[in-house]
């Protein structure tokens, strides 16, 4: 099918005071697609050059909400067109390496939707390639771009809640059921890459119960444990199956505890001087444990969407060469993570060992 709107036959928007905007093509037009377009649509730092998708009626549905949005429904175009800078992909999982290599290789800047790919051979080729061309390469982790993550990194980072013992998180509601992939790879992404986030470390093991309760070859409720190098120990709970809709963390550390929670509409985040102090005996006797439960502080946090913070990051590293926070490196470990609980949820619930991953790059 020819372009539907060639952008390179039109006059260009004139760039915003300083900088040209940056020239980007969005692949995949589904579900999520349409969220990423809406962002870079606004961004007055971007310009959304391209939208590509395999169906023309996701184009047309594109084009009715942005009638002067160019489409193709051929990647190529996309690729051979010298003026585009960077390539947002959002398509299924398994299509994010072929689509991210081969922007790679023409020389564009990735944005590639969590999870990163399909497996870890793939995203540390992804990794390598980016750096050999010196490309910028990011992953849609938009949790770590959200204010509360945000916040409540902030007050893990500033020593507030002590050594963090343990987290648990819960991210269940009734969800659309992926034909392709199990819960875990649809889900656990986003509690993965808070995690390496807020820890800044990857898992050494991780064992996980899990079922598909509908479709019996496709996991729809997961219960995903996780042990870190510091001693965290994690548990993240993942189902599409659930009568309301969860998205609530605890972290508990050794001076305060806090809990994350994504449906609250103001006080999303709340920390509480609660504990239990060890005391050691002074004689033979038995040990003493003092409870504490004083104040309960909600944090004041921003109401920006994330995906308006993501996009401006994207654009912000591509133009000045910085690291992106969710680098390629960030999604190579969440896939490893993801990887090692897919093998334990094949054998039933067996722990697997994470090994360190390194990269030519
Ligand atoms: N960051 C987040 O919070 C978030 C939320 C939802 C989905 N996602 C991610 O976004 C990605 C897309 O998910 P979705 O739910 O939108 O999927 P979807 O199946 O609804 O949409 C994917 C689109 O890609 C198109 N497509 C497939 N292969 C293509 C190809 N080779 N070239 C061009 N177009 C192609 C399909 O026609 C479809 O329109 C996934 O990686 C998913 O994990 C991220």
């Amino acid at each position: 099918m020819p372009p539907l709107n060639d952008p390179r036959s039109s006059s260009a928007s004139p760039a915003a005071a300083g900088a040209a905007p940056l020239r980007v093509a969005l692949v995949g037009y589904g579900y999520w697609g349409p969220n990423l377009l809406r962002n870079y649509m606004e961004l007055p730092e971007a310009q959304v050059a391209w939208v590509c998708d395999r169906r023309p009626e996701a184009l047309a549905k594109a084009q009715a909400n942005y009638p002067a949005i160019a489409a193709t429904t051929d990647l190529e175009v996309v690729l051979s067109d010298a003026s585009v800078d960077a390539v947002l992909v959002a398509t299924p999982i398994s299509t994010h390496h072929s689509i991210a290599k081969a922007a790679l290789e023409a020389g564009k800047h990735v944005f590639i939707e969590k999870p990163m790919t399909a497996n870890t051979a793939q995203a540390c080729e992804l990794v390598e390639l980016a750096a050999e061309r010196g490309l910028t390469l990011m992953v849609g982790h938009t949790f770590v771009f959200s204010p509360p993550v945000r916040k409540v990194k902030e007050i893990i980072a500033a020593g507030d809640l002590g050594d963090i013992y343990f987290v648990t998180t819960q991210r269940v509601n009734l969800g659309l059921h992926q034909k392709d992939v199990s819960v875990v790879w649809d889900l656990a992404p986003h509690d993965l890459s808070i995690l390496y986030y807020w820890l800044d470390e990857a898992p050494t093991s991780v064992n996980v119960t899990g079922r598909g309760c509908i479709v019996p070859s496709i996991p729809d409720v997961a219960f995903v444990n996780l042990r870190f190098p510091s001693g965290v120990v994690a548990e993240v709970q993942v189902s599409w199956l659930s009568p309301v809709k969860l998205r609530r963390t605890i972290v508990v550390g050794s001076r305060k505890m806090l809990i994350y929670d994504d449906t609250e509409n103001v006080e999303k985040v709340k920390v509480f001087d609660h504990g239990v102090d060890f005391q050691e005996p002074a004689d033979f006797g038995e040990f003493q444990l003092s409870y504490r439960t004083g104040d309960i502080v909600a944090p004041k946090v921003s109401s920006t969407e994330p995906l308006w913070l993501e996009a401006e990051h994207f654009v912000h590293c591509v133009r000045s060469g910085e690291t992106p926070l969710t680098d390629g490196w960030a999604g190579l470990q969440v896939v490893a993570s993801l990887e090692a609980a897919q093998a334990s949820l094949d054998s039933g619930g067996v722990e697997t060992k994470l090994l360190p991953i390194e990269t030519g790059a």
